[in-house]
């Protein structure tokens, strides 16, 4: 173990805060009585994100400042209340009801946002979509979930199979010039002409509110359903880790595919209303640069894989900006390196904050607070209502330094509350009793600072991206030259891991790099770009159990060139 190896990069004051006192005397039902259901037993979380602001000063305030290359908009709190109002008639008027799932699948703009916004206020289940999947990727999940409405462009239509989805049976176009025709609509004309008045429909805390689709070591892609209670940690963690403040400018990165992009890119900022920072396409170093100057960004929440980036574009670029309203870093998605937090604090001045927590926690739960020291390599340490711990397979709390399972307390606010669908996956969370198991390994330190060491199964995180090893491994399967393929994450400095396959051959086909490349292109058009294999070594045979299942640490091992370990289930 190399905790010895970790040096720590002190704050000026190095206060605690009250974090130790917080600890022992907060609970959650304190923060209950910031909403709604405390008065009315009733709730609607874009309620509380956006009208309820309307009923205070805050409503000519800017909610959303939002910038692409061609577009930059402003939007009010009132003006998002009433174009979110709009989208929810429109949907309520095409029979959309309470539970039923809208999934969206369109780049990030204005209207993505209203659009989630007015599915929420009817009490629907929205289904976020990454822009970049390809046809099995949205097949899966729309078949999965029985979305009877989505979302997307003319463009992005064409990669969804319609006649494979028979529950889906509205599709809102945006674009221009759309052609109407029986169960499509021109979603820009709609939202455009209807009522900006709209009857909320008030939920339970624990009705359901949002699905993520999120990869695990076998099967399909498994959707974590949030309900309405989440808004309780996303707001209190706002305040405590986000440091929000009253008058902060904030920009998450994050595309709303991802749980980062609606839990910290939508519902904290706006529960606790500040101006919310979106920027529409690609990532540039100057880009990004400009964003942070042009509109005052005080808060800042990415990932590692960007900052490694901004990090190779070199110290140069960054004094071409003036980045002095930035008070406040985080990071989230995989492990934060320490040269990471070291060079952040070098160039921009400030530590990057690196936090812990998954798309089935729906907010964060372990943390580098602003106010406490930090240590570079650290997640930080669990917020205030949270028990985590590193325990065995017994449930058995483990020592210092002792690596095992991250396993959390249950239950809390914003915890998942279904695996749509699959009651024995959510359950396989659960299986040790009174404990979720992350399935992630780490260890505490003599401080109660916690330190990540890698997923205990086989999911590979890619650039932030997290991307079952099975999933590639079907779709490589589907290719005509490819036998069997074992998929596995190889240490990457810049992506975290890149995607690496081993792939044996059919008869008749005979390796080369045409065919790598050709199937590379098959990956990328038919799962998604980050899904790709950068590499793939050709093997005559992969080890696989006797049961048949490819032993990826094998393959793992013989990458690394550490010992394989048992290998008793191994067939001749
Ligand atoms: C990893 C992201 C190290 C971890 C919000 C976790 C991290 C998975 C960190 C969840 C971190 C996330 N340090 N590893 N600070 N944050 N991870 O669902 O393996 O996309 O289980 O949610 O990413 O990824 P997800």
């Amino acid at each position: 173990m190399d905790h010895y190896n970790r040096y720590k990069v002190q704050t000026k004051d190095n206060q605690l805060m009250d974090y130790e006192e917080k600890t022992k005397t907060f609970d959650w039902s304190q923060v209950e009585k910031s909403f709604s259901w405390n008065e009315t037993g009733k709730v609607n979380i874009a309620f509380e994100a956006i009208d309820k602001h309307c009923e205070s000063n805050k409503k000519n305030k800017i909610a959303l400042m939002y910038s692409d290359s061609i577009r930059k908009e402003a939007y009010t709190y009132q003006a998002l209340k009433e174009h979110s109002n709009r989208m929810g008639n429109v949907f309520r008027d095409i029979g959309i009801r309470k539970g039923d799932r809208i999934f969206i699948f369109m780049p990030r703009v204005p209207e993505l946002y209203f659009s989630f916004l007015g599915a929420l206020k009817i009490g629907a289940i929205v289904g976020p979509l990454f822009e970049a999947f390809m046809e099995e990727a949205v097949k899966d999940r729309l078949a999965d979930s029985e979305a009877t409405m989505l979302i997307t462009t003319p463009e992005l239509l064409k990669r969804v199979p319609l006649h494979e989805l028979p529950h889906l049976k509205h599709i809102l176009l945006y674009g221009e010039n759309i052609e109407v025709k029986s169960g499509f609509y021109d979603l820009n004309a709609e939202w455009q002409q209807a009522s900006p008045q709209l009857k909320i429909e008030w939920m339970n805390l624990d009705d359901p509110m949002l699905i993520h689709y999120t990869s695990g070591s076998t099967g399909k892609p498994k959707g974590v359903l949030h309900v309405h209670r989440a808004m309780i940690q996303q707001y209190q963690t706002g305040k405590w880790v986000l440091d929000l403040k009253e008058d902060d400018i904030y920009w998450c990165t994050a595309d709303p595919g991802w749980v980062t992009g609606t839990s910290y890119g939508i519902f904290a900022p706006w529960l606790n209303g500040v101006t919310n920072v979106i920027r529409g396409g690609r990532f540039s170093p100057e880009d990004w640069y400009k964003t942070l100057e042009k509109n005052k960004i005080s808060v800042w929440y990415s990932a590692p894989t960007a900052f490694r980036m901004l990090m190779a574009a070199g110290e140069q670029i960054v004094k071409q900006y003036d980045l002095s309203t930035v008070r406040h870093i985080l990071s989230v998605g995989e492990p934060l390196n320490p040269e990471v937090v070291r060079w952040g604090l070098e160039t921009y001045g400030k530590r990057i904050h690196d936090n812990w927590w998954m798309t089935e926690t729906g907010s964060i739960l372990i943390a580098n607070y602003p106010q406490m020291e930090i240590r570079a390599g650290s997640m930080g340490k669990p917020i205030p209502g949270i028990h985590a711990a590193i325990i065995d397979d017994d449930g058995t709390e483990l020592p210092p330094y002792t690596m095992g399972n991250l396993a959390i307390r249950t239950p809390w606010p914003s915890m998942m509350r279904q695996i749509w669908k699959n009651e024995e996956k959510y359950k396989a969370y659960f299986r040790i009793s009174g404990w979720y198991l992350s399935g992630d390994s780490a260890y505490i330190d003599d401080d109660g600072y916690f330190w990540f060491q890698g997923r205990l199964d086989d999911v590979i995180n890619t650039s932030g991206e997290r991307v079952g090893p099975f999933e590639v491994e079907s779709k490589l399967v589907e290719h005509p030259a490819v036998a069997e393929a074992g998929v596995i994450g190889k240490p990457d400095p810049i992506r975290g891991q890149i995607i690496k396959a081993f792939i044996s051959l059919r008869q008749g086909y005979f390796e080369s790099e045409e065919l790598k490349e050709e199937i590379q292109t098959y990956i990328k058009h038919g799962l998604a770009a980050h899904a790709v294999p950068r590499e793939i070594e050709f093997k005559d045979k992969l080890p696989k159990t006797r049961s048949g299942k490819i032993m990826r640490r094998v393959l793992k091992s013989w990458e690394l060139g550490l010992p394989t370990g048992d290998l008793s289930t191994m067939e001749d």
